[in-house]
């Protein structure tokens, strides 16, 4: 029976791992560690492994893991800004689930709109202290407002289709436009200038990281609303947080932060936070920040479960991988797959 290590676990991914593990020919073994340089030794006497969006898979932990004799990493998640992918190739496979519900983060998307639209994160408190005052609740109308949305993959889609709902106007920037899609697709800088709100939906590459800066935002309307479920190094934290001083930005809804991966998912609730540029948005009445939990729904957690699993049979079966990526494939398609559909 192969031996998996199961990187940063918390309580709701071995619900749903454990409920259809037994359909596997696997030994899961869960570790509470991120994966990183330090801890990649752990998989001594393991076939694979699998992490998540905040470990830190380096050229050292990549090294470690192939030479304890890992094989294939499956990533339970879409993004892969965290491996250096060149370090992995001819040493290590790795897997990812590309789409488990982009209905689960273009959702999470909309209500931290609207909760820091509508105020909702104030009300809430207020209303538990049976202060029924509404002075400094005002929101806007979304209908008839233009939501700008950079990316249009499955996320942005799914969140277009939710502000066509509302009745808002919507403009888009992708460098691969959506064919036959209906949707009106502008240049970046036009996009900045026309949006009431913007919200983020690219991956994090070279070209998108911090796209959001001191220029960037000098472009937009005064009192722009800004949502990010993205990744959080596309905006320059510093210089957003100068924006909503200055009162440029009107909100910020913020599922990710560019220095996340030391924080989230984890209770500091005990301790002060050594960030001072998060905790300085947290303290913000027209901030809204939740770590990184767009993607938890039933759904998503079930899908990311099962597509998780499907890849490591896969490997193991020496099977196509289907969801196996690589530094070549992430030149958008540039992948010279081997006649057995594996990247080397
Ligand atoms: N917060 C969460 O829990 C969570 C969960 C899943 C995914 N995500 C993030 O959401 C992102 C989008 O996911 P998806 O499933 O829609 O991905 P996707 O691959 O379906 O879509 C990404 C889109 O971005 C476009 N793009 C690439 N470079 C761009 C650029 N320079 N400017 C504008 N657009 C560009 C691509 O052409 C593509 O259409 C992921 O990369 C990931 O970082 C976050």
């Amino acid at each position: 029976m192969k031996k998996i290590a199961f990187f940063d676990t918390k309580p709701y991914d071995k619900i749903w791992f454990d409920q259809i593990k037994a359909d596997y020919d696997f030994e899961l073994v869960y570790f509470e560690e991120k994966l990183t340089s330090n801890t990649a030794s752990m998989v001594q006497g393991y076939d694979g492994a699998i992490a998540f969006v905040n470990d830190t898979i380096d050229k050292n932990a990549i090294e470690t893991l192939a030479k304890n004799g890992v094989g294939i990493l499956a990533m339970r998640c879409a993004g892969y800004n965290n491996i250096d992918f060149k370090a992995a190739f001819q040493k290590l496979h790795v897997v990812r689930v590309p789409a488990y519900s982009p209905y689960a983060v273009a959702e999470h998307a909309m209500a931290m709109l609207l909760c820091l639209n509508r105020k909702l994160h104030r009300a809430f408190n207020r209303t538990r202290e049976y202060n029924f005052s509404l002075n400094g609740l005002t929101g806007f109308d979304l209908h008839g407002k233009t939501a700008g949305v950079i990316g249009t993959g499955k996320i942005g889609r799914v969140f277009i289709d939710i502000c066509r709902g509302f009745g808002m106007n919507v403009l888009a920037f992708d460098p691969y436009p959506a064919k036959d899609s209906g949707i009106e697709y502008v240049e970046q800088e036009e996009l900045f200038a026309r949006a009431d709100v913007i919200s983020l939906h690219c991956p994090l590459t070279k070209e998108t990281a911090h796209i959001i800066n001191k220029k960037t935002l000098a472009l937009m309307k005064d009192g722009v609303v800004l949502i990010n479920t993205s990744r959080g190094a596309l905006i320059d934290s510093d210089e957003l947080l100068e924006a909503i001083k200055s009162g440029k930005v009107g909100g910020a809804a913020l599922d990710v932060y560019e220095e996340e991966s030391d924080l989230f998912y984890e209770d500091f609730s005990n301790t002060n936070i050594q960030d001072d540029v998060l905790a300085r948005l947290i303290s913000m009445h027209n901030v809204l920040i939740t770590s990184h939990q767009a993607f938890l729904t039933n759904e998503a957690l079930q899908n990311i479960a099962e597509t998780t699993l499907k890849n490591l049979e896969e490997y193991f079966a020496g099977k196509l991988l289907q969801n196996e990526i690589c530094y070549q494939c992430d030149k958008l398609g540039k992948c010279e797959k081997l006649p057995n559909g594996r990247c080397f």
